[in-house]
């Protein structure tokens, strides 16, 4: 029958994956036990000692893990076992999965199988070497093969490379001796640290990404499981608790008395899931930037017993339960309150805002390929399948702006009621800005910023658009579209620092209503338009997944020229961005980190892989049988396989 609803049935629930699972390490109905762990104990504040202690706790699992509402088995949370997790400080990561190797943390980075090949050098790019390398270009690094070492010739230390290498080392948190973490920032000049002291998860996403493309895994390692400790912890705010699943903003390694011994201290980590926030904004992204990090770390390390534990397992069911659960929405994008992604204060983002659509269907994507296939998760993958195909149709047909469309929603009519309504909804064309009249290139386009009813959001935010081409949110089509409209729009985008947050800023009484008048986002600052260094990694691999590396390269310059002169700022203000922000934080752990990733990355192009995801011919022939189904739009049907309509 062809219909979307018949293709939300297609798929049998069985989600391709590279793990080859032993029943015996996976069954659900296997023990989990903790055993050897190890405290950390600060006596008279000298000298640091680690203690074993044996524990050993048993969950049957088909009592407490797993996923309600998707497969009729019925499961409890770990709520129970967190009090027990808490006062668990300083495991050893073996041991939180049953696993034990008899070493405190072992850097496995040697005894892995690392795909390594692809980090190998320290042959930089510079602008010329990509022009060169476009005129000579294949389609082999779309599909993540590493570049032909040939064209990569001049090798050369570059000293911001350096400066900045010791400053990402310098922010590393360490708990019971560990890396676990990069500080947000770490600016000796400023007294007014906020938060910053914290490790936010977004912000160590590129400090992990730089640290697995230097073949240093322990500390992503130890991220990603002490992390999953802290997943919806026994946190509230006025006695109420986030959802289970939910990953921490930030939490900050601190040091407290011992219980029961008033001369000893321990370290235990103290997450923040938005109750001591500024706005007590829930991190939405935080999750998906934990599944997305996972997913990297596997694929470079070649170590797959990570992704393969039960408790990270047990912790990505979670983290999709959270955004799969039903509830009121007509669409199949996430609904989110304002704040809940990179943009963490009022910006009138609430609703279904494109970066959280982003990362929502790249940890999709990610979590498919990791998920182990078993009884138990059937009815989970089926729905995250499902969700895929519908979530990629909404943005691509409905969240998309170019010239053409613009004009089409310029023409719309008003108040249809009918299910085959062009203008379903209901969007006024007097919405249309007349900025963007003024600066939709004629070649080229991207995706806005929201879309909810009677409402569109036109305005251009970075990362959900760069993320859009990296997790293949966006058409191949649309990704080379919005490359163009970045090149087209560059004096707007990048000017003297890349790269604007959003475009353009909101002024006068629109920022008055919608910021409800914040000081912090006056127009062209911080998140109301202000240019953020760190989105320098997202570009990077964005243009590398299209084959544009020269857009990059070009980026990267510009950074070059102030980002360690002015130390590293967090962000940039003015149009042009010539200011640094005016209560940017010096020395911000990811503005240090994006530029490195960015460089290590137009390094070796092939490694970029780590973060693509492509789209799979599955998902592909569902989303053209319901393209099909379009009354609008009767497109790409050639492809489509009779088997995959119900
Ligand atoms: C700001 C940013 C947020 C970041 C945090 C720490 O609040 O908006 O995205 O995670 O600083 O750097």
């Amino acid at each position: 029958m062809g219909t979307a609803e018949g293709v939300l049935q297609v798929f049998s629930g069985v989600a391709p994956h590279n793990l080859c699972s032993d029943p015996s390490s996976n069954a659900l109905g296997s023990a989990y036990s903790f055993n050897s762990r190890l405290i950390s104990t600060k006596r008279n504040a000298s000298k640091k000692i680690k203690i074993p202690v044996y524990a050993s706790v048993r969950l049957s699992t088909s009592r407490t893990y797993g996923v309600q509402g998707f497969g009729g088995s019925s499961y409890k949370y770990r709520n129970i076992d967190r009090l027990k997790f808490s006062s668990c400080r300083c495991q050893r990561a073996e041991s939180f999965g049953g696993k034990t190797t008899g070493n405190w943390f072992v850097d496995s980075a040697d005894d892995l199988n690392p795909l390594n090949t692809m980090v190998n050098g320290p042959h930089v790019l510079n602008f010329d070497d990509v022009k060169q390398l476009k005129e000579e270009k294949t389609d082999s690094m779309s599909n993540g093969a590493p570049i032909a070492s040939s064209t990569i010739h001049r090798a050369k230390v570059d000293p911001i490379e350096e400066e900045a290498w010791d400053l990402l080392r310098d922010s590393v948190a360490y708990y019971c001796g560990s890396p676990i973490g990069t500080i947000a920032a770490n600016d000796p000049t400023s007294s007014n640290v906020l938060n910053y002291d914290q490790v936010f998860i977004r912000d160590f996403i590129p400090s992990g990404i730089a640290f697995l493309l230097k073949g240093e895994y322990d500390i992503v390692r130890n991220f990603i499981l002490h992390t999953l400790q802290l997943q919806s912890w026994e946190k509230t705010m006025d006695c109420h608790s986030p959802g289970q699943g939910l990953m921490p903003a930030s939490f900050k390694v601190r040091t407290v008395p011992l219980d029961g011994d008033d001369s000893a201290t321990e370290e235990v980590l103290d997450p923040d899931f938005g109750e001591a926030a500024i706005g007590r904004v829930a991190p939405v992204d935080s999750g998906l930037w934990w599944i997305i990090l996972l997913r990297a770390y596997g694929k470079i390390s070649g170590d797959l017993s990570v992704q393969e534990r039960i408790d990270v397992q047990t912790g990505i069911k979670m983290i999709l339960k959270l955004c799969l659960a039903d509830g009121f929405d007509m669409f199949p994008t996430l609904l989110v309150t304002d704040g809940s992604c990179m943009i963490d204060r009022r910006m009138g983002i609430h609703g279904h805002p494109l970066e959280i659509q982003a990362l929502f269907y790249s940890a999709l994507m990610s979590a498919r390929e990791m998920l182990a296939p078993e009884d138990g998760s059937a009815d989970l993958i089926r729905a995250l399948n499902n969700r895929l195909v519908a979530l990629s149709f909404h943005i691509r047909e409905y969240y998309w702006i170019d010239l053409r469309k613009l004009n089409e929603i310029y023409r719309y009519k008003t108040e249809e009621y009918s299910y085959d309504a062009v203008n379903k909804f209901n969007i006024y064309p007097d919405q249309i800005p007349p900025w963007l009249v003024e600066w939709i290139p004629n070649r080229g386009g991207y995706l806005i910023g929201n879309l909810q009813p009677a409402h569109m959001d036109f305005r251009f935010f970075s990362l959900g658009n760069f993320w859009s081409i990296v997790s293949g949110l966006a058409t191949m089509d649309q990704s080379h579209a919005i490359l163009d409209l970045i090149e087209a729009k560059w004096a707007d985008l990048v000017a003297d620092m890349p790269f604007k947050i959003s475009y353009p800023a909101l002024e006068g009484q629109e920022w008055q209503i919608i910021t409800g008048s914040d000081p912090k986002n006056t127009p062209w600052s911080y998140h109301n338009a202000g240019s953020w260094p760190t989105l320098l990694w997202q570009l990077t691999v964005a243009c590398i997944k299209m084959n544009r590396a020269d857009i990059a390269v070009k980026a990267v310059e510009i950074a070059e020229r102030r980002i360690s002169r002015d130390r590293w700022p967090e962000y940039y203000d003015t149009k042009r961005s010539r200011f640094i922000g005016k209560q940017a934080h010096l020395f911000q752990t990811w503005s240090i980190a994006g530029y490195l990733v960015a460089k290590l990355l137009l390094a070796d192009p092939g490694a970029a892989k780590i973060l693509i995801t492509d789209e799979d011919p599955e998902l592909v022939n569902a989303f053209s049988c319901m393209i099909g189904a379009n009354p609008r739009r009767k497109r790409g049907r050639k492809n489509s396989k009779q088997s995959y309509i119900v």
